[in-house]
């Protein structure tokens, strides 16, 4: 039996695991903050038991600019620590912009170019911030954006100062993330939200108009989108929605 957050998880995690026993060279896009990390821990789990990503590819959404990877607020660490210590994705095939790169443009040329080399996202996870972001595409990115660098919403920042013992003054201004083009083009995209503070932005995206104002509502665009929301985040859905699998 599952319950509440714990659903969601393991709803998240089959997804993956089933795209990666279908083809075991697949391409992940995937993602930070809190929302990821029990699906993350699933997928630790499932790899003890046999789960085999040798063959995987990654690339995470974004990167905070300035911070090195070993900075424990890095989003290279936090995958290190909450993903790929638990799993045997090769080195290599794991990509998540450089926030230290010099030429912080040819870093996100490269990295779209990394993208299409490895031939595309298979399954990109996404979470959703309380404006709506995804990656960091803040509120008026264009859609038709690729990886670029951002400056961050003071909403943000506020909302991520958790991850830096609670000093908004130590949260980095601006962030490397794909973009809303670069997450579009991903075959199929997992958006995950939990809590009751996520539900306005989930309603908003997932009911409201499409909006540059509103950043994941152009996830209605895409053709393959699941979204998984435990019952508080879905709170302000006014209709039964068939991107979303209700998980109690
Ligand atoms: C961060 C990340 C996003 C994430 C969002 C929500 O700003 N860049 O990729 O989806 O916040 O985070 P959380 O899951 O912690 O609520």
């Amino acid at each position: 039996m599952f319950s509440g957050k714990d659903a969601l998880d393991n709803f998240a995690a089959t997804i993956i695991k089933e795209q990666i026993e279908a083809h075991s060279a697949s391409v992940l896009g995937l993602a930070t903050g809190s929302t990821p990390l029990g699906l993350y821990d699933r997928l630790q789990q499932m790899h003890r038991h046999g789960l085999d990503f040798s063959g995987v590819t990654t690339f995470n959404l974004d990167e905070y600019l300035g911070l090195s990877g070993d900075h424990p607020a890095s989003y290279r660490h936090y995958m290190q620590e909450h993903l790929f210590a638990g799993i045997n994705v090769p080195k290599s095939n794991i990509h998540i912009p450089d926030g230290t790169a010099n030429d912080v443009e040819a870093e996100c040329a490269a990295y779209e170019k990394a993208i299409m080399a490895a031939g595309g996202i298979d399954i990109q996870v996404t979470g959703i911030g309380h404006n709506g972001h995804i990656g960091f595409n803040e509120p008026g990115t264009e859609f038709g954006c690729t990886t670029h660098v951002v400056t961050l919403d003071e909403s943000t920042r506020q909302a991520n100062a958790r991850f830096f013992d609670n000093s908004l003054e130590q949260v980095p201004r601006q962030a490397v993330t794909m973009g809303i083009k670069t997450i579009m083009q991903a075959r199929k995209i997992l958006l995950l939200a939990s809590g009751k503070d996520k539900a306005e932005a989930v309603a908003g995206a997932l009911e409201g108009s499409v909006t540059t104002r509103l950043p994941a509502s152009v996830l209605q665009l895409h053709p393959r989108v699941v979204v998984l929301l435990d019952e508080a985040a879905a709170a302000g859905l006014a209709h039964d929605n068939p991107m979303v699998k209700h998980l109690a």
